[in-house]
């Protein structure tokens, strides 16, 4: 992460050949746009990315969550279980469903415990959503036998670990859904953008018809085409579309240089006695994304992130303290602050957060911290940022 760092002539090139034409909507408009077709071509780039039989390019990582859901079903009072640790998204998009989110504990994976998933299983239960956190990856293969056993979906936001992998298989391509962002911070940009893989090729028209408004895409006239089922507008542009065009051909590259920093980050941090790193599951391959570590408690956490601020390391955070990625500081959602009326089922599942204990996930985002890697540092960058997060940790410990 992420992707912007290295933008340069191929995604200009691509830009320009949908400037050149000005056919900047996905659908239509065939005879103006001299066989340039940007979002077609990427979600074909992507199938094979994924080793994945379907792709649907949608506006954002939060409406890719949304359709995948509403492809395989899920709606109006309907349980997904998501983890404490996550983006405000996961619950964002449930709930626009009319769905209900259930949060559950994660474990040193940074992502769901399966044996508090079983726990939180009701006859409402239709979803699990595992969300593979900063580069890595839950214990997939427990998720999908709790949700094999419960008859469940298995939903995967790989938003923040495309590139990741699990005995062999891209992250997103294991569960029965996976969902992507291309938002500006991700791996792969295309400004804001998002798709939904599956294999399942019902919830893959599913996907294609409620991502543009129920329309059936049948035929080469858009006012003739009818609408099966009702649907929504969340339909990526050519012009983002062809940023991640070129972006995605890039992403062996990203990767590689991802892996690089983030050894010569990690080998710095190892010897520390004090310092452990999160877990991957045996037969995972994080994305490198982000180096994840742990202290052995949430107060040299704190320490350790006010003495990072004083040496100048930037782009680290202990989440525990931050409103963006743990159920903590999500005031907004426990008082489930709303602009529009929401549903007594979701309203009283929201007031239940204000008093559950998430013990176990405090006690592992506590002692985490979580730095974001970059690919635009230099290599005497990356050396002299290694150094100094050592001393800076030795400083406090
Ligand atoms: C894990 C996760 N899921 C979903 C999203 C939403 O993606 P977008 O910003 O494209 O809506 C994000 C964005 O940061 C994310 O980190």
């Amino acid at each position: 992460m992420p992707g912007f760092e290295l933008f340069g002539d191929l995604e200009r090139k691509e830009v320009n050949d949908v400037l050149d034409n000005g056919v900047l909507m996905r659908y239509g408009f065939d005879g103006m746009r001299n066989g340039h077709w940007k979002a077609k071509a990427l979600e074909t780039e992507l199938q094979s990315t994924f080793q994945t039989s379907h792709v649907q390019l949608v506006s954002s990582g939060t409406a890719a969550v949304s359709v995948a859901l509403a492809s395989a079903g899920i709606g109006a009072g309907d349980e997904v279980i998501m983890p404490t640790f996550t983006f405000v998204a996961s619950f964002e998009a449930i709930m626009m469903l009319g769905a209900i989110p259930v949060l559950v504990d994660i474990d040193e994976t940074l992502t769901l415990d399966p044996k508090a998933v079983e726990a939180a299983i009701t006859s409402k239960t239709k979803a699990v959503m595992i969300v593979q956190m900063c580069g890595s990856m839950g214990d997939l293969d427990a998720l999908q036998a709790v949700c094999s056993k419960n008859n469940l979906l298995l939903v995967e936001d790989a938003c923040q670990a495309i590139g990741g992998t699990y005995k062999g298989k891209p992250l997103g391509s294991i569960g029965d859904l996976g969902c992507f962002s291309f938002d500006f911070v991700k791996t792969i940009t295309c400004g804001e953008g998002g798709a939904v893989i599956t294999n399942n090729e019902t919830y893959y028209v599913n996907a294609d018809h409620y991502s543009d408004h129920g329309h059936d895409h049948i035929g080469s006239d858009r006012g003739a085409e009818t609408h099966p089922f009702l649907g929504y507008n969340f339909r990526i542009s050519e012009l983002h579309a062809a940023v991640g065009l070129a972006q995605v051909k890039r992403l062996p590259e990203f990767i590689a240089i991802q892996k690089k920093h983030y050894t010569i980050l990690r080998n710095a941090l190892a010897d520390i006695p004090e310092v452990s790193f999160r877990k991957v599951p045996e037969g995972g391959e994080e994305s490198y994304a982000f180096l994840n570590f742990f202290l052995p408690d949430l107060e040299t956490a704190r320490k350790v992130t006010t003495a990072f601020k004083e040496y100048g390391i930037d782009a680290c955070w202990n989440y525990f303290d931050n409103n963006w990625h743990y159920v903590r500081k999500w005031h907004h959602l426990k008082d489930a602050k709303s602009l529009y009326p929401l549903t007594s089922e979701i309203k009283a599942s929201l007031s239940k957060l204000k008093t559950t204990e998430f013990s176990q996930s405090d006690a592992v985002i506590g002692r985490n911290i979580s730095c974001l890697i970059k690919m635009s540092w230099t290599e005497g960058e990356v050396n002299e940022r290694a150094s100094k997060m050592a001393e800076a940790i030795t400083s406090v410990i």
